[in-house]
């Protein structure tokens, strides 16, 4: 993918890291989580919206709703590509939506197609911790079907290893919320919004 002259190879102080310039004109004025389970999207992407005064939604959400199961049981009853075909239609049905904040599973970007849906929506930001903080939040809830294995450490390594560079590519902005308050975590992500939207209206 091209790569602007804009991207910042290390992490700055802040833990914050962009990604790509300018090119993302023309981009719709949606703010798109993505991250793996426990990366805070929800809890920031809710901030986010509620400052900005933006519409939030939750594929997790959507999905839930049009099937009337919760997640886990949708694994349990249909299995896990079934999941992701109604997370995939959950992304699509996306397709008129403006100022929102859009929190999204963390497997959405396994699949190709809901990587370009996802660029198609909005300003990507990846939303990332080291994994010792992703694995002491996610062992908070009991519910999350993925992890329910024989040794959900390991089950958290491979999954994050496996998927840190689709979120790498498919993000503009990366926040690293390991020791980040969420407040700090949504301001971050408003101040890059804003830059983003901004280089739109400009350009
Ligand atoms: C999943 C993450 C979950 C949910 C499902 C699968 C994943 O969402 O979509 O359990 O594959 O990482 P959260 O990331 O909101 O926990």
């Amino acid at each position: 993918m091209e790569r602007g002259p804009w991207r910042e190879a290390m992490p700055n102080a802040f833990g914050t890291r962009r990604h790509f310039g300018p090119e993302s004109a023309g981009m719709r004025n949606n703010i798109v989580l993505i991250g793996f389970m426990g990366s805070g999207k929800t809890s920031i992407g809710r901030l986010v919206a509620q400052r900005l005064g933006f519409q939030f939604v939750d594929t997790d959400a959507i999905v839930v709703e049009r099937v009337g199961m919760q997640v886990a049981e949708i694994f349990a009853k249909h299995g896990e590509p079934w999941f992701r075909e109604q997370e995939s239609a959950a992304l699509r049905s996306l397709g008129i939506l403006q100022r929102a904040v859009v929190s999204t599973g963390g497997g959405i970007v396994l699949h190709p197609r809901n990587r370009e849906l996802l660029r198609e929506l909005g300003f990507v930001v990846w939303l990332t911790a080291s994994e010792e903080v992703i694995f002491e939040r996610v062992s908070r809830n009991k519910k999350r079907p993925l992890l329910q294995t024989a040794d959900p450490r390991t089950t958290v390594h491979e999954l994050l290893e496996r998927r840190r560079p689709l979120y790498e590519g498919a993000a503009q902005f990366t926040v690293d919320s390991s020791s980040l308050a969420h407040e700090a975590a949504a301001e971050a992500v408003i101040a890059e919004a804003r830059r983003a939207f901004s280089w739109q209206t400009v350009a």
